[in-house]
């Protein structure tokens, strides 16, 4: 059976995304067969955090009935993927009713063991619709007190919706004295804590090249965080890595960064280019001569 797993949240800004987007290629490392669904219609964002930009299909038009679901889903190295629209207009006469309908035939056992829904925050109708179609729940947020009020009521809610598994996922931990623990957290709403992501500065970067931290730096501890979230999710067993190979292969990643940087073409400075220009002048007007 397929696994639907709507990545949820009270607020916005928790890392739902980065988790999607991690969690998915660790789950794939893992040997599992993946989908992401980008479910936040109105400011999708999965396609930058996994790279990519170039799409012409989107969930946007399988709920506008333009294309079958399976025409909106790109393989990413392995991982499958289905981005939403970034064009407002395909925001127009959207079905949000055919959401569910659209999950259900996604979720097919044949193709992948698990499907994950990257959602909106809050309690708004597409947040409600991936919690509705979603069988679990990871309910990101962070580990910080005024969080524990927006939980509890989403998580009320879900209870609601009916036996759904729900876990929480702490993320951008740091492990300083004012954060909640997880013992805390679930005392206090009931629910376990399946999953503690460290916060890590190296983050930033990696959204902005558009390759998940889990790709560019995997022993990062935020890396070794989505493994192992995705290893007990998944029910296997997993080994972190040494903290010898650990160096070694931030030295790796470290280096092959250098040489990237290496390779970028620097400017080519004023004189050189006017140079140029003169060159290709005088060769424009030797020809005009000769044809002329
Ligand atoms: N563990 C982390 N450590 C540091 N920064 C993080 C972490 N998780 C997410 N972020 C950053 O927080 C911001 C919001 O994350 P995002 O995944 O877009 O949240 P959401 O999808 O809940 O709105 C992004 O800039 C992301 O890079
Ligand atoms: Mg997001």
């Amino acid at each position: 059976m397929t696994r639907v797993i709507g990545i949820s949240s009270g607020k916005g800004g928790v890392g739902k995304t980065t988790v999607a987007a991690n969690l998915g290629l660790a789950l794939r490392a893992l040997g599992k067969r993946v989908l992401i669904v980008d479910c936040n219609l109105s400011t999708p964002h999965l396609g930058y955090y996994l790279g990519i930009t170039d799409y012409k299909r989107t969930l946007n038009d399988v709920l506008l009935d333009r294309v079958a679901a399976d025409a909106a889903v790109y393989n990413h190295d392995g991982l499958r993927v289905m981005p939403a629209s970034l064009d407002m207009a395909d925001l127009i006469g959207l079905d949000l009713k055919k959401f569910r309908k659209t999950v259900v035939k996604l979720a097919d056992p044949t193709k992948f063991d698990f499907v994950l829904l990257d959602s909106a925050p809050g309690l708004g109708r597409e947040a409600v619709c991936v919690l509705n179609a979603a069988d679990e729940i990871l309910f990101v947020t962070n580990p910080f007190v005024p969080m524990l009020n927006d939980v509890l009521r989403s998580i009320g809610i879900i209870k609601q919706l009916g036996h759904k598994k729900v876990g929480v996922v702490l993320n951008m931990v740091t492990g300083q004295g004012h954060e909640l623990f997880e013992h805390t957290v679930e005392s206090v709403l009931a629910v376990p804590v399946v999953g503690s992501i460290p916060f890590d500065s190296g983050m930033a970067k990696s959204l902005a090249s558009g390759v998940p931290i889990i790709e560019s730096a995997p022993s990062a501890s935020a890396s070794i965080g989505f493994m192992r979230l995705a290893a007990s999710l998944a029910g296997v067993e997993y080994t972190p890595p040494s903290a010898l190979s650990a160096l070694a292969s931030r030295i790796k990643s470290r280096l092959l960064e250098l040489s990237r940087v290496s390779d970028i073409r620097v400017p080519q400075s004023r004189e050189y280019v006017e140079r140029e220009m003169f060159i290709q002048e005088g060769q424009r007007h030797g020809d005009e001569d000769e044809s002329g």
